[in-house]
C-alpha cells in the first residue's frame, strides 16, 4: 500500500475556455491560455487499500458524497483502466484558498489528483499524458500541471488535447491580487456553464474570434508588454461573460461589488498603474498587475467596499509530488 502526496496550484485564465467540442472528455470549443498561482495551492493524498470498499474522499476535513466522489472515482477509474490495479483508494484532499469561488479550484485539485492516483498506482507519466488526464477531472486542470505561463492547445481528441509551458513562472514579475467578495459556492457550475455556452449568439464569434486573442495574448506574454496583455485579457474576460450573460438559462456571477472593482482598475490604469482586470465563474475579482504595484493594488483594493479579502499570487510552478 503506497501513500504519494501531489500538490499544484489554480490557475487564472488570461484567455479564457468556455463551451466544449467534446463534453465527455473536456475537448474545448478554443483555445486557452493562464497563468498558474504560486502560494495558492491544493495538496491531495491517495493511497490505494486492499480494505477499502469502495472509494472515500475527504475534502478540506470533511467526508464528501455525491457529485465531488463521482467525479474523483471517474478518474481513480481511468488510472485503474490505465494500469489494471483493481483497488479502491482513499482520497485526501485540501485547499489553502476559498473553494468554489471561481479561483479554480477544481484545476488544482485535479491537476493534484491526477499526479498522486497515477504514481500511486505505479505510473510514471510525463508532462503531456498527465495533462491529458487532469482534463478529463476538469478541463481548466490540464493547465495546471505545467508550469508558469501555460496554453491549452484545444486538439481534436483525446491524444492532442493538453497543456504545455509558454514560459516559465520567473519570466515576467505578474502578481495576480486576487479581490475575495464573497466564499460562497457559486450557484452554477462550469459544467452546466460550458453545456449552455452554445445557446448565445454571441459563442459562434467568440469562438471565431479566439485565434486572434490567443496570438496577441502569447506574444503580450513572451514580450513583457503590460499594456497590450491588459487591452486582450480584459477584452476576453468581457466576451465570456456575455457569453454566459445571453445563454439560456442567462448567467450572472458577478455581484455589486465585482462591478465596482472593475471599475476601479480601470481608473487606476487611466492613472498609469500597470493592472487589468480578469473574472472566471465567480464573482471574485482577478487583478494582474506588475509586481513594482502589488503592494499598493493590494491596499487599494481593501479600501473598496464589498472587498473582504485579497490574495496575492506570482506565477506558479508546476504540479509535483511531495515527499515527507
Ligand atoms: O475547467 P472548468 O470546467 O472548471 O472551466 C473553467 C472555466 C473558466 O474558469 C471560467 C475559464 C478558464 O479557462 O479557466
Amino acid at each position: 500500500m503506497t501513500t504519494v502526496t501531489a500538490q499544484s496550484h489554480p490557475n487564472i485564465a488570461f484567455i479564457k475556455y468556455w463551451g466544449d467540442r467534446d463534453a465527455s472528455l473536456h475537448i474545448p470549443s478554443n483555445g486557452s491560455i493562464s497563468m498558474n498561482l504560486e502560494g495558492l495551492s491544493t495538496h491531495t493524498q491517495v493511497t490505494f487499500d486492499p480494505g477499502l470498499p469502495e472509494d472515500r474522499l475527504a475534502l478540506n476535513r470533511h467526508i464528501s458524497k455525491g457529485p465531488a466522489l463521482q467525479r474523483v472515482s471517474a478518474m481513480l477509474d481511468r488510472v485503474r483502466q490505465m494500469t489494471g490495479l483493481n483497488l479502491f483508494a482513499q482520497v485526501t484532499s485540501s485547499n489553502n484558498f476559498p473553494t468554489g469561488t471561481g479561483i479554480a479550484s477544481s484545476a488544482s485539485a485535479f491537476a493534484a489528483l491526477a499526479l498522486a492516483a497515477s504514481s500511486a498506482a505505479g505510473l510514471t507519466l510525463d508532462e503531456c499524458d498527465l495533462s491529458r488526464l487532469a482534463r478529463t477531472g476538469s478541463g481548466s486542470a490540464c493547465r495546471s500541471v505545467p508550469g508558469g505561463f501555460v496554453e491549452w492547445q484545444t486538439g481534436s481528441d483525446d491524444e492532442d488535447s493538453y497543456a504545455f509551458s509558454i514560459a516559465p513562472p520567473d519570466y515576467w514579475d505578474l502578481v495576480d491580487c486576487v479581490a475575495i467578495l464573497s466564499k460562497k459556492h457559486k450557484p452554477v457550475g462550469s459544467k452546466e456553464g460550458h453545456q449552455s455556452a452554445g445557446s448565445s449568439p454571441l459563442q459562434e464569434a467568440r469562438l471565431a474570434d479566439a485565434p486572434r486573442r490567443l496570438d496577441i495574448c502569447r506574444r503580450t506574454i513572451l514580450e513583457r508588454d503590460f499594456d497590450a496583455l491588459a487591452e486582450i485579457v480584459e477584452q476576453d474576460c468581457n466576451m465570456m461573460h456575455a457569453v454566459m450573460m445571453t445563454s439560456l438559462p442567462g448567467l450572472f456571477y458577478w455581484e455589486p461589488a465585482t462591478l465596482a472593482v472593475m471599475q476601479a482598475v480601470l481608473e487606476w490604469r487611466k492613472a498609469g498603474l500597470p493592472v487589468c482586470y480578469t473574472i472566471d465563474a465567480g464573482s471574485n475579482v482577478h487583478v494582474l498587475c506588475l509586481a513594482s504595484v502589488a503592494d499598493r493594488v493590494d491596499q487599494n483594493l481593501r479600501e473598496i467596499e464589498g472587498v473582504q479579502e485579497v490574495l496575492i499570487a506570482r506565477p506558479g510552478g508546476p504540479a509535483r509530488l511531495e515527499y515527507s
